[in-house]
């Protein structure tokens, strides 16, 4: 990956201190799709880093995971299935809850959206814990798909996540540290 276009994406990430809680530093992608320049980076680096690889689906977790799971998603020629906080999705749903860097939630998945055979990429903006993501693999293996890679704009390596994703048997890539 060409390091410029990683700086312009790096560039172009607010740091915000003490939101949104005292103690957090919340990494900010709003200013980052706000710059057309840095969200079309972003979105080509993605979808060429997989492109070829066999992938079915693009499973993104609510919200910020949608802004960049879906465009990849559709550049790649693929669905893309929404992983949601609870109430939101229409029809019979899997469930599984997890904890996170500032609290604890649980996600959604439509029960048919991912099928046996599905290859699956997860997209998210961000990661921290590995909370989050872990969960959407969970739902994803339990409708028998497979999950062989996770992307993220942002990864947090302190925080563990990388390394728990690892653990779970996925690949991470990060396009910034
Ligand atoms: C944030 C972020 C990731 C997750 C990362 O989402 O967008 O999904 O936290 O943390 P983790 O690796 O510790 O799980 P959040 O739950 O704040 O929801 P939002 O996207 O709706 O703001
Ligand atoms: N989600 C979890 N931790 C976060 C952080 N530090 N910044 C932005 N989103 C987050």
């Amino acid at each position: 990956m060409n390091p410029d276009t990683l700086k312009l994406i790096e560039a172009s990430i607010k740091a915000i201190p003490d939101y949104p809680k005292p103690g957090i530093l919340f990494r900010d992608i709003t200013s980052l799709v706000e710059d057309a320049q840095a969200f079309k980076a972003t979105i080509d680096l993605l979808t060429e880093h997989y492109r070829d690889q066999g992938i079915t689906k693009i499973v993104g977790t609510e919200a910020r995971g949608f802004i960049f799971g879906a465009p990849v998603a559709c550049a790649l020629g693929i669905g893309f299935v929404p992983v949601r906080k609870p109430g939101k999705l229409p029809r019979a749903v899997i469930e599984e809850s997890y904890a996170l860097e500032y609290g604890t939630d649980t996600l959604q998945m439509h029960t048919d959206a991912i099928v046996a055979g599905d290859k699956v990429l997860v997209v998210d903006d961000l990661l921290a814990t590995g909370g989050t993501v872990d969960a959407a693999i969970k739902l994803i293996r339990r409708a028998g798909g497979t999950v062989a890679d996770a992307a993220f704009v942002i990864s947090l390596p302190e925080l563990g996540g990388s390394a728990r994703l690892s653990a779970a048997g996925v690949k991470v890539l990060a396009l910034v540290e």
